[in-house]
């Protein structure tokens, strides 16, 4: 169990007890592990379980909801999170040379988070921007029309970033 005089944790118990005064409050349950994504990063087992014991319900039931979207992350997730589109129309345009570039030049695979902290790598459905096939998006910043061989420079010009504080290399 998370420590109780956690800040973080008291500010999800408020978002918690916000929701328990609403009818049905167990329909807020995606609301609120996205709110738990947010303050942690990621869903830490003892926050689900914390989650679990403030709204009644059973661990399990949170364990499945959270394993069935994509979108939460059950580990701890880099600074960057690399997302490759790998939809039709980037994957017809080479998606996959590019995510193999990508994990080569990390060294880490899909769902995986470098041990410096700085990069998490993920693939995505159709991200909106088939025009500029293929597209990464890099936490919200979408690179598009790259070829395999501009990874590794992209990889760097954030690496660089992320060991300064900087701007985002991309704007
Ligand atoms: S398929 Fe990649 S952006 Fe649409």
């Amino acid at each position: 169990m998370p420590d109780n005089n956690d800040k973080a944790l008291l500010e999800l118990k408020e978002y918690i007890n916000g929701k328990k005064q609403k009818e049905n409050p167990g329909s807020y349950l995606i609301d609120i592990l996205h709110k738990a994504q947010n303050i942690y990063g990621y869903l830490k087992k003892d926050v689900m379980d914390f989650v679990a014991e403030e709204m009644s319900i059973p661990t399990a039931h949170i364990w499945g909801v959270a394993t069935f979207y994509h979108y939460f992350n059950l580990k701890p997730i880099g600074k960057y999170v690399i997302a490759v589109c790998m939809g039709t129309a980037c994957y017809v345009k080479g998606a996959q040379d590019v995510l193999d570039s990508l994990k080569e030049t990390l060294k880490i695979g899909t769902g995986e988070t470098t041990p410096d902290g700085l990069f998490t790598i993920q693939e995505a459905r159709c991200l909106g921007a088939c025009g500029l096939a293929p597209v990464v998006m890099v936490n919200d910043k979408i690179h598009g029309d790259l070829s395999h061989k501009d990874i590794p420079a992209l990889v760097e010009s954030y690496r660089k970033k992320g060991m300064s504080s900087g701007k985002d290399p991309a704007e």
